[in-house]
């Protein structure tokens, strides 16, 4: 197993471009889930430097976290609540450019600002979601957008 990510893009394009077969490599050497997730956390983590990154995990009628990289967490999410449980409930991408103005944000950390969760889904159903917050405003468009699902695509296998 690669015990490292080469990262030499600047701009988030590229970087996206460069890390993501890294982390196809990465899952491809290793059945585990958990083991898997905790990875992506931290390559996307250190890659991006992103304040806070991680999964929730369905299980019955909430969302409850799995590995994460950042600070201590809301550890259930109820089904269409907050920005992770309506991508859930809706099986598409929230894209939030100002938490404070989406209706039902549920703050786990008052230094969050922006966020964008991408839900994984196979067969008609999701299973997780990821979870990418920043403590900047409108950190995030169509770009990630574009190469996290991509990303969600590829972990959707795991599940
Ligand atoms: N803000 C999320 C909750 C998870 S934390 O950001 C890690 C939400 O509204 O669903």
């Amino acid at each position: 197993m690669a015990e490292q990510i080469i990262l030499t893009a600047q701009n988030k394009a590229d970087k996206y471009k460069e890390v993501l077969p890294q982390l196809e490599a990465l899952i491809a050497s290793e059945p585990d889930l958990i083991a898997n997730l905790a990875n992506v956390s931290a390559v996307l983590k250190t890659a991006f430097g992103f304040f806070w990154v991680g999964f929730y995990l369905v299980r019955e009628d909430a969302l409850v976290l799995g590995p994460f990289q950042g600070s201590i967490a809301c550890t259930r999410i109820p089904y269409g609540r907050g920005v992770c449980g309506t991508a859930w409930a809706s099986k598409t991408t929230q894209l939030v450019e100002d938490v404070d103005l989406f209706l039902g944000h549920i703050a786990c950390s008052t230094l969050s600002r922006s966020e964008i969760v991408v839900p994984i889904i196979r067969d008609d159903n999701v299973y997780a979601v990821l979870d990418i917050d920043s403590d900047r405003l409108a950190a995030f468009d169509n770009i990630d957008k574009i190469y996290l699902e991509q990303l969600a695509n590829s972990l959707a296998r795991l599940f």
